[in-house]
């Protein structure tokens, strides 16, 4: 069956089951791979997106579930004013180190700032915990989030 999705501004169309994960449609349908496979259970948070901008695992949501919200990948974030700050935060602080595990953190990260400008650690803790990295990058994720923050209260 065809399915009508937006990701990234765009209109796409994808011939699958119902039933197909939005995660697979992103990598082998749309060639967008920035978007990582980890687990597949919603465990690891590698597959992370955003729907209409909550952070949303990709790995377990079906394609008929995606409707007509709005999908921001990876691919896309930095076009966004959270995103953008994240990024520069990320490349400041160097904070990967494998990278498997980044564009997940990057995308929860850019939905935590994009609804909470000042989140405090707490937080940061709520809002990451669900992304796992098995680098250990955890200390300097936190960093970077604060640094953004910090770039939106410079801006007012
Ligand atoms: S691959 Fe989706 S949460 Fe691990
Ligand atoms: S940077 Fe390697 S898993 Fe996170």
């Amino acid at each position: 069956m065809a399915f009508k999705i937006k990701v990234n501004g765009a209109d796409h169309t994808a011939d699958v089951d119902g039933d197909t994960p939005l995660l697979w449609v992103l990598r082998d349908v749309l060639g967008m791979t920035g978007t990582k496979f980890g687990c597949g259970m919603a465990l690891c948070g590698a597959c992370t997106v955003h729907m209409d901008g909550a952070p949303t695992r990709s790995c377990i949501t079906s394609i008929d579930s995606v409707g007509s919200a709005e999908i921001t990948t990876i691919e896309a974030i930095g076009g966004t004013p959270a995103g953008q700050k994240i990024q520069k935060s990320w490349l400041d602080l160097e904070v990967a180190q494998c990278g498997y595990c980044q564009s997940g953190q990057i995308m929860s990260a850019s939905a935590l700032l994009a609804s909470n400008p000042r989140p405090s650690d707490a937080d940061i803790d709520d809002a990451m915990s669900g992304n796992i990295c098995r680098c250990g990058t955890y200390g300097r994720i936190r960093e970077a989030i604060k640094q953004a923050a910090q770039a939106n209260g410079k801006e007012g």
